[in-house]
């Protein structure tokens, strides 16, 4: 393995170029840079991190992005979170950039008080940070279609109970 440090933080106004370039590189299309453009403001505090790579020289490069955003959950409309996307520059995926932002992206919505994230991907990569099916917990995304990519994390014991139903994206996802 290449030897990097890896460093996670919030993202600035001086990385979003670069946070575009990075989220265009690692996905091959314009799509999901233009979806988190199109977001940015619809949470506060936004969440919105970025991983950081320092080599062997004190160089430091930006290399890897993850963007959470609120969702509406059941006739409720109780609010959750989502992440997503999360994206590592081709040149640095399998490093556990990837893992980082998930897991320090997780540590942050507990620390902000977000009882319930939900996600909808690979559902190889997933499981590992905690997320769950999520249809057993009687949520689920648009139809049946999703079900075997759609996952859910607690971030505090028992936290999906009382939230029941269909989990609504922001109206930006469907463009
Ligand atoms: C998915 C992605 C974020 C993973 O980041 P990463 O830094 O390469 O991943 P890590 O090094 O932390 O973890 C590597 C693990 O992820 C798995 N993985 C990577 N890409 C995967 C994919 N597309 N599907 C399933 N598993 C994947 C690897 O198999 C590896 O598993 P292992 O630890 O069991 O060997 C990165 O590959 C990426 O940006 N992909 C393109 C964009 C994308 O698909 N984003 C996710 C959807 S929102």
């Amino acid at each position: 393995m290449r030897e990097i440090a890896i460093e996670i933080r919030p993202e600035t106004s001086g990385d979003t170029d670069r946070v575009h370039e990075i989220i265009e590189r690692a996905f091959g299309r314009h799509d999901e840079a233009l979806l988190v453009a199109a977001l940015r403001g619809r949470m506060e505090p936004e969440i919105s991190l970025v991983a950081t790579a320092t080599d062997a020289r004190r160089t430091e490069r930006l290399v890897g992005h993850i963007y959470f955003s609120p969702v509406r959950v059941g006739t409720a409309l109780r609010r959750a979170i989502a992440l997503g996307p999360v994206s590592v520059d081709p040149g640095f995926q399998r490093l556990a950039v990837g893992s980082q932002l998930c897991r320090r992206g997780l540590e942050v919505c507990a620390e902000i008080g977000e009882p319930l994230v939900f996600m909808l991907g690979h559902p190889e990569y997933y499981p590992r940070f905690g997320f769950v099916a999520a249809r057993p917990l009687g949520l689920f995304y648009k139809s049946e279609q999703f079900d075997p990519a759609f996952f859910c994390a607690e971030l505090a014991p028992g936290a999906a109970r009382g939230f029941s139903g269909e989990v609504v994206y922001q109206p930006e996802f469907d463009g």
